[in-house]
């Protein structure tokens, strides 16, 4: 039978509805609200501690809410215990028998919900097919390499058939080399499966890679819900701007009124504002290296978007040049493609850093 039809469940949505949950008085995960689609694969982003475990472990069923509830498929599932909730949760330490096979690893988890001989044999062969390791059957988990143990845990939880997979910073053990291409499998299985996955990482890269929205956390509150291009395009705060890539900051405050207005930043510098440039009160300019120019401080070229600045560091990553300029006392990084033959700008050097109007956003918070 097809590998995929045999283990392919209809997708489902997960809900999570005011979601309050504390431990002791450290209120760990603060009115929470996200609805993720059938069959979206769904990160949640934020640093250590913020509550992206807790959170996970929610909709497993490991936890209770003191407020709010979980739905699967539209169904609120907040009173049933975690094998009652058609949800596969791979754990970041794996957590696979060491003195098992492979196979029985996989068998494991349908034997204990009594399913038949018969049944077990073929799902446990359909799982390893999926995840590339039926030739591994017989090894057990310490003959077996980093990324084959994550994938044995990753066919162990689908041969459960879960409605919902979630995983718990899953690619943690591996290496650099080995985290790119377990991350692609996941994805690829993902979408064979066409399963709801809720990823949970602290790494940008891994979750702008591969999930198709992103809710970013931090200290228990969900920060803002979108694709990576969305917040890094149009960052809802001053911290998801932050976390997404690297985010230049500018303080000042407006002057003037109507098609007059500027942009002052500290040092006299000033930074004139198109007529129709909306920007909320107390607003801080943010930009993104990449949407900066670096030009000679005597070319002011042209479109007013230009500051004085001075080269305090230089950085040759290759393809491009990241430099570290001072405008007044306030660093920002600019990125210049690198071009073979063209001069670098020396460090103490005076230049001007010019921005793309498109690629200015306005935070207040
Ligand atoms: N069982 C527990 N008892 C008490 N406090 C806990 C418990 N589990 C987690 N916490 C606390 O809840 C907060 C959130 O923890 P959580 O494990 O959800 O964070 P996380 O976002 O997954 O972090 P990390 O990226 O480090 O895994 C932390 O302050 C943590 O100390
Ligand atoms: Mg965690």
């Amino acid at each position: 039978m097809n590998a995929i039809a045999a283990l392919t469940t209809p997708a489902v949505s997960v809900d999570i509805e005011g979601v309050n949950l504390s431990y002791g008085d450290n209120h760990v995960l603060k009115n929470v609200d996200l609805s993720i689609q059938p069959g979206e694969f769904f990160a949640f982003l934020g640093p250590s501690g913020c509550g992206k475990t807790t959170l996970l472990r929610l909709i497993a069923g490991f936890n209770q809410a003191d407020t709010g509830r979980v739905l699967i498929g539209g169904k609120d599932i907040s009173g049933l215990p975690p094998w009652k909730r058609d949800v596969g949760m791979v754990f970041q330490s794996y957590a696979l028998w060491p003195h098992m096979t492979v196979a029985r690893n996989v068998a494991f988890g349908l034997e204990e919900r009594g399913v038949g001989r018969a049944e077990v044999d073929r799902r446990v062969a359909v799982a390893l097919d999926l995840v590339g390791l039926g030739h591994l059957a017989g090894r057990r988990p310490s003959q077996l390499s980093g990324g084959q143990q994550q994938r044995v845990a990753v066919a162990r939880t689908v041969a459960v058939e879960p409605k919902v997979l979630l995983l718990d910073e899953p690619l943690s053990n591996l290496d650099a080399k080995m985290r790119v291409q377990v991350r692609r499998e996941l994805r690829d299985l993902q979408q064979r499966l066409g399963l709801t996955t809720i990823f949970v990482t602290h790494d940008q890269e891994e979750a702008n890679t591969i999930c198709d929205r992103i809710a970013v956390m931090n200290d228990g509150v969900v920060q803002q819900v979108g694709t990576p291009m969305e917040l890094y395009e149009r960052p809802a705060n001053l911290f998801v701007a932050n976390f997404l890539g690297t985010a230049n900051i500018l303080d000042g405050r407006i002057v003037g009124t109507g098609g007059e207005r500027h942009f002052a930043i500290e040092g006299g510098i000033r930074l004139p504002l198109a007529a129709d440039a909306v920007v909320p009160a107390g607003a801080k300019l943010v930009f993104r290296p990449q949407h900066a120019a670096l030009t000679d401080a005597t070319e002011n070229a042209g479109g007013g978007l230009a500051l004085p600045c001075v080269v305090a560091h230089r950085e040759f990553l290759g393809a491009s040049v990241r430099y570290g300029v001072r405008v007044g006392t306030t660093e920002v990084a600019v990125d210049t493609p690198f071009l073979s033959g063209h001069d670098l700008y020396e460090v103490g050097a005076e230049a001007t850093v010019t921005l793309s109007p498109h690629a200015l956003i306005w935070l207040s918070v």
